[in-house]
């Protein structure tokens, strides 16, 4: 549903306050006694053109929903991906010792440097890019993948043509739309216009059929796959860099959930020959480091990335980030680099390899009674297939049988129809409940 399909502005300018304030969407449903003052300042037209809602918030509508018809019931979530296990405390230490120099003539700091702390910039080129040839000035701290994401779309402009994997994590498409380089949504595909979608399912080993992709400039690609929990291999990956060189594409490559492959596929797009010249790579310390709510990522531009003029894309990202972005908070950087000593990644890798059980149990609960299921061994999310059937249909029918929540796949894209993604992050024992749920739910 769209708000712009229903709500031509009825109010004039200075209309008058005539009954408390409501929210938009219930004034939406009662637009004749809409109440507030409308100004002469119009929508913002790509704004209008996106969905209702962005995928999360309307399951946490739906969830309340279901908890307001049955208030006792116990709810489990395993549907949106945020972390649940403490940080160890080895990295907390170093975040409270910060704080505590903030609090001191010599531990005071104010702005950083915007691309980030050159401790942590090292930290990242050696301890993640190792034998890369990524040098610490190509990465840019930040605060968070998804904010780096819109960054992105701001530097390359509504101009470019772009392509998705489809299912992929929402946020490609919907900055795409909000920088105005989308159409319109065909209602019947469920796609919008001027967006390429490269549909990655079982058929094809989650990875597009490259031969019948058509150009476009801009390749988003995520590995480990949210929601698929595919990780690409090396001989894929090694296809997509000579497909974007031969094309003359930018990738810009997610690997936010790099640190929870398990078997030999690369953990960054730079472990592929040639990758330097195509691609830029975002990543995140929040499910790598449990910092979905401390806020830390980076993103690598490479100098040897170019414009079609032969300016380099680096240069253009150190303005992006110095007008937009003031540098990611000093406490967050200081416990990222604790992330990065021997000690604070083996403490990490322990809560990684607590979540990746998790994913191993809910796995078997599906697999035993015979179901498709997919991911759970690169990636902290299931992907489970139920052909045939709509999969917010799926959803509504999981949350009413078992209370447990997950997020229908339609949300990752039209590809996703008949799939629903569960998340591992949970308590042992929750995880372990759920699977007997599910067990039922699909006997
Ligand atoms: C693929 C992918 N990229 C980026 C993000 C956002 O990461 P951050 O918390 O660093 O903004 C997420 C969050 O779920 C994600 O799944």
């Amino acid at each position: 549903m769209y708000y712009s399909q229903h709500l031509s502005c009825i109010c004039m300018p200075h209309a008058v306050l005539l009954q408390p304030k409501r929210s938009w969407s219930s004034s939406h449903s009662n637009a004749g006694k809409r109440l507030g003052h409308c100004t002469q300042v119009p929508r913002n037209v790509n704004l209008e053109k996106l969905r209702s809602g962005y995928l999360f918030p309307e399951i946490s509508k739906r969830e309340s929903e279901h908890m307001q018809k049955n208030p006792h019931a116990s709810l489990l979530r395993l549907g949106i991906g945020d972390t649940t296990e403490p940080i160890p405390d080895i990295i907390t230490l170093a975040m409270v010792e910060h704080v505590r120099g903030l609090s001191t003539i010599l531990g005071y700091r104010g702005y950083g440097a915007e691309q980030g702390n050159m401790a942590l910039r090292k930290a990242i080129a050696e301890k993640l890019y190792q034998d890369m040839g990524i040098k610490a000035d190509e990465i840019f701290v930040s605060d968070g993948a998804q904010c780096d994401i819109s960054r992105l779309q701001m530097l390359l402009g509504p101009n470019v043509t772009v392509a998705v994997q489809d299912p992929s994590f929402p946020a490609y498409i919907d900055s795409s739309v909000i920088v105005g380089r989308a159409g319109e949504l065909e209602e019947e595909t469920g796609k919008y216009e001027n967006i390429i979608y490269m549909n990655c399912g079982p058929e094809n080993n989650f990875f597009p059929d490259l031969s019948t992709t058509p150009r476009t400039d801009i390749i988003f690609f995520c590995s480990p796959n949210n929601p698929t929990g595919h990780a690409a291999s090396r001989q894929q990956l090694k296809q997509l860099v000579a497909f974007a060189k031969a094309n003359g594409s930018i990738i810009i490559y997610d690997s936010a959930y790099a640190a929870y492959i398990t078997d030999e596929s690369p953990k960054s797009i730079f472990e592929i020959p040639g990758a330097k010249e195509v691609a830029i790579e975002i990543s995140s310390f929040s499910k790598f480091a449990g910092f979905t709510g401390v806020r830390l990522g980076w993103s690598v531009v490479p100098k040897e990335l170019l414009y079609s003029n032969g300016f380099p894309v680096i240069k253009d990202f150190n303005r992006i980030v110095c007008t937009c972005f003031n540098g990611a908070s000093n406490i967050a950087q200081a416990g990222g680099l604790a992330c990065l000593s021997t000690d604070g990644y083996q403490a990490l890798r322990n809560v990684i390899d607590y979540y990746m059980e998790n994913a191993n149990i809910i796995v078997d609960a599906f697999s035993s009674l015979g179901s498709n299921v997919y991911g759970g061994t690169n990636a902290p999310y299931i992907w489970a297939h139920f052909p045939g059937l709509s999969s917010w249909n799926v959803f509504s029918e999981i949350l009413e049988k078992t209370n447990i929540v997950t997020v229908p796949g339609r949300g990752f894209g039209p590809g996703g129809e008949q799939y629903i993604r569960v998340s591992s992050f949970g308590q042992r024992e929750r995880i372990i409940e759920a699977s007997r749920r599910i067990k039922k739910f699909l006997r």
